[in-house]
């Protein structure tokens, strides 16, 4: 990453950074926030075909959905043995189970004799049988029965009669799955996020309140896209301008944690984008939006802060919701979206009070893919953990309106989702004359860059590991610079 010009992406918004709103923070910031980086990742374009081509499509599918660290699910719905979960992606199936003994285990969801999916729903169970011809495993992947025994004499009480098994990781509560046994471990490829999480937010103290899966008219990398960045906020969603800093956002690339980003976007301040406005009007236009005006209107007193007003009104709205003390809260988590990346596809909110999680996978062709938005609410204090939200499914032509819970978050979906199948469109037009290559912003879309050349990386890794020829990625490579 150090090669390039390393003054490539130093210019800068005007209006205040994310830094110097936290030194004006009234309590005191999580050290994690203060702890930014910026990795400069060039300026060459990113070839359009990665995100259309059924070629690139079937290098992911074959090497970097099967060797990256997945969330497949949430450790309350493995609450007992044999509860499961099937995780799909791309062309792979794996079964999360908890087993008897309680550990957590993912085997490949695919029968040993002639390859049936073993579940195609999550459930429990107390074996898992195939519905085929009826071999069936135990909870440890252990087979147990076989009908007809005496005609597989290869099969029965081999050792590989058992089902293979993926590596598991535990992350606040997630569980993680990776299908390659030779992958790093997850603590190791997710390190600035263990170490944020671990040590200044309360993920691991959260319940899942709400998940809804829809499949959304684009390749996964445009979707994910569409949520990595503050700079399409002027476009998209021009309602806010009054209250974030979407220009002046802060994006985070650490050295030596090159698998982790982070996306802080600060509220409670104006838009570099706007002539200037005074407190009040950035704490009412604030309000507006935020409480849909259930509080009404607030004043902001002479030599205070829409932002510092802003998040105490929020400390008193949600501590009864949340039933937990927020006096110690920082302004930034009460107000700002942090929102951290692992790579390839994982995106969870950091900060107090509620925090969205994100995933990504492709759909069945590279034009469409599968978002998961998934809303973690805080255990009140001295409460039982509540039961997980089942997920809700929408189909491609379906609205986020109708996912039951979602709430506002949806309005400003759907203004994000107006915009994705047209980038699938015209990300298709190669034709000589066109232009080739989508070109990211230096400093604001480094990330998106930083996480291409992670895919290039794992493809070119996979292909040399099977004795294949480079070539087959060079069509579509970043190029080097
Ligand atoms: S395919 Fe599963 S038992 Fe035959
Ligand atoms: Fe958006």
């Amino acid at each position: 990453m150090t090669s390039i010009d390393s003054r490539v992406g130093e210019a800068r918004s005007a209006g205040p950074s994310v830094q110097d709103l936290l030194a004006a923070d009234t309590r005191t910031v999580p050290k994690s926030l203060l702890d930014s980086s910026y990795v400069p990742q060039g300026l060459v374009d990113v070839p359009k075909t990665r995100y259309t081509d059924h070629s690139f499509a079937a290098l992911e599918n074959e090497y970097m959905w099967t060797s990256t660290w997945q969330m497949a699910c949430h450790v309350d719905e493995l609450r007992d043995p044999g509860d499961h979960v099937v995780y799909d992606v791309a062309d792979q199936s794996l079964l999360v189970v908890r087993t008897r003994e309680g550990a957590i285990k993912a085997f490949h969801n695919s029968c040993l004799h002639r390859g049936t999916k073993l579940r195609t729903d999550d459930g429990r169970v107390a074996s898992f049988r195939c519905p085929f011809h009826g071999w069936r495993w135990d909870l440890d992947g252990v087979l147990v029965e076989l009908p007809a025994e005496w005609d597989f004499p290869q099969v029965f009480g081999h050792p590989d009669s058992c089902l293979p098994e993926a590596q598991v990781a535990e992350w606040c509560g997630f569980v993680f799955v990776n299908l390659d046994p030779q992958a790093a471990p997850f603590n190791e490829v997710a390190k600035k996020m263990v170490e944020h999480f671990g040590r200044d937010f309360a993920m691991a103290n959260r319940y899942k309140a709400f998940h809804a899966v829809k499949e959304v008219p684009a390749n996964w990398k445009v979707v994910m896209e569409a949520f990595a960045e503050g700079y399409h906020v002027i476009a998209t969603h021009p309602q806010i301008l009054e209250f974030a800093g979407d220009a002046n956002s802060e994006y985070s690339i650490w050295e030596e944690s090159p698998f982790v980003t982070r996306f802080v976007n600060g509220f409670g301040i104006q838009s570099p984008h706007l002539g200037p406005l005074s407190e009040q009007q950035v704490a009412d236009a604030y309000m507006a939006f935020s409480a849909r005006s259930s509080k009404g209107a607030i004043e902001v007193p002479e030599g205070k802060t829409a932002r510092e007003v802003v998040a105490e009104v929020f400390r008193s709205a949600m501590a009864p919701i949340f039933k937990v003390d927020l006096s110690t809260v920082s302004d930034s988590e009460m107000l700002d979206a942090h929102l951290y990346h692992l790579f390839p596809a994982f995106a969870p909110w950091a900060g107090v009070g509620q925090s969205l999680v994100y995933r990504w996978r492709p759909g069945p062709t590279p034009d469409t893919c599968f978002m998961d938005v998934i809303r973690m609410m805080p255990v009140p204090d001295g409460e039982d953990r509540p039961a997980p939200a089942p997920i809700q499914r929408l189909r491609l032509e379906q609205s986020w309106r109708e996912a039951e819970g979602m709430g506002g978050l949806a309005d400003v979906f759907e203004q994000d989702m107006e915009n994705l199948p047209k980038v699938q469109l015209g990300l298709k037009m190669t034709a000589k004359r066109a232009k080739q290559g989508v070109s990211f912003g230096a400093y604001q879309e480094a990330r998106m860059r930083l996480i291409h050349r992670h895919i290039d990386d794992v493809i070119s890794h996979g292909l040399v590991a099977d004795g294949r020829d480079l070539s087959e990625l060079a069509p579509f490579r970043i190029p080097e610079g």
